[in-house]
Parts: C-alpha cells; sequence; structure tokens
C-alpha cells in the first residue's frame, strides 16, 4: 500500500494512541505462565502483540476476548505449554521471537521461531549464546532465524549483557524461571525495565552505574490483572508533528511513562519543545500521563549514550525533528539501529535526503544539518513501521506531497496511523 500525506501547517485534535506493544508482550507471556486465569485490559491489535498471543495459543495456551475487549488468558503454569504442531510464527517481532525464546529453552520439548524476511535477518545469536551457555540446545543458521531449540534441564548463570538490549535481557531472565538457582542479567546501560517491573524481580545497583537483575528459578506467576498503558513509541511521532506544525495543539491521552522509555522526551524539550504532562498517575504499577503539545521552535542537539537504549525507538521521530530545527544534530552510540526492522540509519538518511535534508550517515549515527526546507517526494518504508510513521510525520512540513510506498507496516505498532495523521491535519 502507498500513502499519500500531504503538507499541513496546522495540527489539532485528540490522539488515541494504541497499546504500548512492550508491556503487552510481556503480560501475555506472564499470563500464560500463571498458575490460572489472567485478564488483560487494553491489548493492542497491533501486529506484533497479535503475533505473540498466535504462538501462545500453538502452545496450547487458552486465549478469549470477551464483548468488552478484554482478553481472558488461562495460565497453564511453568510446566504446561505443550509441544506445538510446526514452526511458530513470529511475523515481524523481534520482541515475540526473542523472549518466546527464553520460554521455550526451559521446555522439555523442541520447537522452532520463524519470522517474516526482515526478522530473518535480525541477529539472534544474541539470544543463542546465553540459553546455551545456561544449558538449552539451540541452533541458528548463520546467526539468524529460524531459531530451533530443544530446552531442558537449565542452570542458572550471570550474564553480562553485551549489547544493551530490553529482548535480551528478558529473554535470560525468562529461562531464568526455569533454571536451577538464581539466575542474574547485569546491563551497563539501562534499558526498559518492564520484565523486571511486571516480575518484580530485585534489581541492585552496584555504584558504577550496572543494574544487576536476579530471578529465582521456579518461582511461580500469580495470575493478575493487567493493564496496558499507551505506547509512548507511537506518541513521539505525534509529538514531533505538534512541534514541527505552525499552530494548533495536540492532546495524547493517557499514555505510559515509564521513565526508562521517556528519555526522548526530554530530548524532545530539550530541543525547545512545548510538551506538557497532565494528570500524572500510576496504573498498573506503570506511570501515566496525559501529554500536550503545541508547536515550538526546536534546535538542534547531541544525543549519545547513556541515553540510546531508552530512546532507541524514537530515533527515526527524532530525526525528523532534527530536520525541522535550526542547527545541527549529533545522533551517535546508536549502531544498534542497523539491526532493527530495517537498517534505520540507512533508511533515515536514505529518505530524509530525498526530501532535501542534509544528513550525513556515520557508522554508529546521523549527523543532520536541520532548518533545510523539505520537498515532496516518493520515499520507501523499507517494511519497517516507525520509518513508515517518521516519513508521514516529516512530510506534514514539505513542500509537496510525500508517498510512503509499503506504508502498510505501520500496523505493526500502530493500526489506525494514517487516518488519525489525516484526521488531525483535516486533510
Ligand atoms: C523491546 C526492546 C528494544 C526495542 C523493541 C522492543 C522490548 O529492542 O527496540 O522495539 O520490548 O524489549 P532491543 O532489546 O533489541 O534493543
Amino acid at each position: 500500500m502507498n500513502q499519500t500525506v500531504y503538507p499541513a501547517a496546522s495540527v489539532l485534535g485528540v490522539v488515541e494512541l494504541p497499546a504500548d506493544k512492550s508491556v503487552a508482550h510481556r503480560a501475555a507471556l506472564l499470563a500464560a505462565l500463571a498458575d490460572g486465569t489472567s485478564q488483560i485490559v487494553n491489548y493492542p491489535a497491533s501486529a506484533d502483540p497479535q503475533s505473540t498471543l498466535a504462538c501462545l495459543r500453538r502452545l496450547g495456551v487458552r486465549i478469549e476476548e470477551d464483548a468488552e475487549g478484554i482478553l481472558h488468558v488461562e495460565g497453564v503454569g511453568l510446566e504446561g505449554l505443550r509441544p506445538p504442531e510446526g514452526p511458530l510464527d513470529c511475523g515481524n517481532s523481534g520482541t515475540t521471537m526473542r523472549l518466546l525464546a527464553g520460554i521455550l529453552a526451559g521446555q522439555p520439548f523442541e520447537s522452532t521461531l520463524t519470522g517474516d524476511a526482515s526478522l530473518s535477518r535480525r541477529p539472534m545469536d544474541r539470544i543463542a549464546a546465553p540459553l546455551r551457555q545456561m544449558g538449552a540446545t539451540v541452533e541458528l543458521t548463520d546467526g539468524h532465524a529460524p531459531v530451533r531449540l530443544r530446552g531442558g534441564r537449565l542452570r542458572g548463570i550471570e550474564y553480562v549483557l553485551p549489547v544493551p538490549s530490553a529482548q535480551v535481557k528478558s529473554c535470560v531472565l525468562l529461562a531464568g524461571l526455569f533454571a536451577e538457582g538464581t539466575t542474574t542479567v547485569i546491563e551497563t546501560l539501562p534499558s526498559r525495565d518492564h520484565t523486571e517491573r511486571m516480575l518484580g524481580l530485585d534489581v541492585f545497583e552496584d555504584g558504577t552505574g550496572r543494574r544487576h537483575i536476579s530471578i529465582h528459578g521456579g518461582r511461580r506467576i500469580a495470575p493478575r490483572l493487567w493493564a496496558v498503558p499507551r505506547d509512548f513509541s507511537a506518541a513521539a511521532f505525534f509529538l514531533v508533528a505538534g512541534s514541527i506544525a505552525s499552530s494548533g495543539e495536540l492532546r495524547l491521552p493517557a499514555v505510559g511513562l515509564n521513565p526508562s522509555r521517556t528519555a526522548f522526551l526530554d530530548v524532545l524539550r530539550a530541543m525547545g519543545a512545548d510538551v506538557t504532562v497532565e494528570n500524572e498517575r500510576t496504573h498498573g504499577g506503570e506511570p501515566l500521563g496525559d501529554l500536550v503539545v503545541r508547536p515550538a521552535p526546536l534546535h538542534g542537539v547531541t544525543v549519545g549514550d547513556p541515553l540510546i537504549p531508552n530512546l532507541i525507538d524514537e530515533i527515526p521521530a527524532l530525526a525528523v525533528a532534527a530536520a525541522c530545527a535550526e542547527g545541527r544534530t549529533v545522533i551517535r552510540d546508536a549502531a544498534e539501529l542497523r539491526v532493527k526492522e530495517t537498517d534505520r540509519l540507512a533508511a533515515l538518511a536514505t529518505n530524509l535526503r530525498a526530501l532535501g535534508a542534509a544528513v550525513e550517515e556515520q557508522p554508529d549515527g546521523l549527523v543532520i544539518e536541520g532548518g533545510r526546507p523539505l520537498r515532496g517526494a516518493t520515499v520507501e518504508s523499507f517494511d519497517d513501521h516507525r520509518i513508515a510513521m517518521a516519513m508521514g510525520v516529516a512530510a506534514l512540513r514539505a513542500t509537496g506531497p510525500v508517498t510512503i510506498t509499503g506504508a502498510a507496516c505501520a500496523r505493526v505498532s500502530f493500526p489506525g496511523f494514517w487516518d488519525l495523521l489525516r484526521s488531525v491535519t483535516g486533510r
């Protein structure tokens, strides 16, 4: 599907964002392993979290949606998953593949995880290495999916994450549920902490900035009610749209504001953005708030570690803000973007240049000289939801229409994105 987005100086409206996919995947997985039936309120219709549900069903977990849209997940306990018939298709979802691999590594049966073309290009040796150390047999093809797992008796390990990755951290911690003894993951740069929060794990900060997260093998998971907050990463696109407009205001109600996810808000504010947070509250252990964004002149910033893991998914939106800002923006320490749904550094450089922006690609980042006028053009999504949506936002500031090819992939995290974007611009 091609999507054409027309320039718009004004944005106005209330943006009802989809639920957070990171929290949703984890709620579904933990509910499946719980001793009894859990409810999940606000489970997203986005393709990625739906891939997790489909895999769990194939592993024998009963999941029903009631008339109010609440999911009822009949947990099977730690020992109750059934061997699947045939491979488990994770679609486009790296989180499904890497987190589920942790759980499957602890099962007394064989399983195979597959994904679409994009997911089959992403590195899986990062999960195979710790799972093998724990005693699982993991076969990859050239470091990639399909991931063939033969689980069994795992032993607890202490694992220092070689890449800052919440997916790898979570994979090892979930495998730790099935291991003998204690499993400790040590991260040198903080990444999103939903797994440790949702499991109520002990986290110890050792004074050098390293976080040690431990889980005891065999601990039971109690069924409970999960409520999935709205996705801050989805909010990022509208925070930029609201900032780069000439007039108007966007309101984004009930957005998840977990501090391990919101560095982008601080960076955007440091660029000059006018974003306020109203009605801050906590729901299901996660902080929430209503965001209000109004247009403001932006200026360039420099962004690097230790913030990168916190705002890794917001860099496509940040690059668009940078192209519309006065002065230079430097994004560094972000080589991980090369192994996302596509090589996001290359995709952003190619697409922003096609719109007339001055972008230099570095091995681990981008240098963007902002403030050049953007023009209409045809750009590619590279089958990456966040690249597609970022280009949709950049189009608002172009002098002519921008056509995004392969734009349907937005549904991976944000079904309805194109209609919402159109509705706030009134076009
Ligand atoms: C995620 C972790 C991040 C992020 C992804 C979701 C998660 O990936 O980019 O969209 O839910 O744990 P990495 O852990 O590979 O950095």
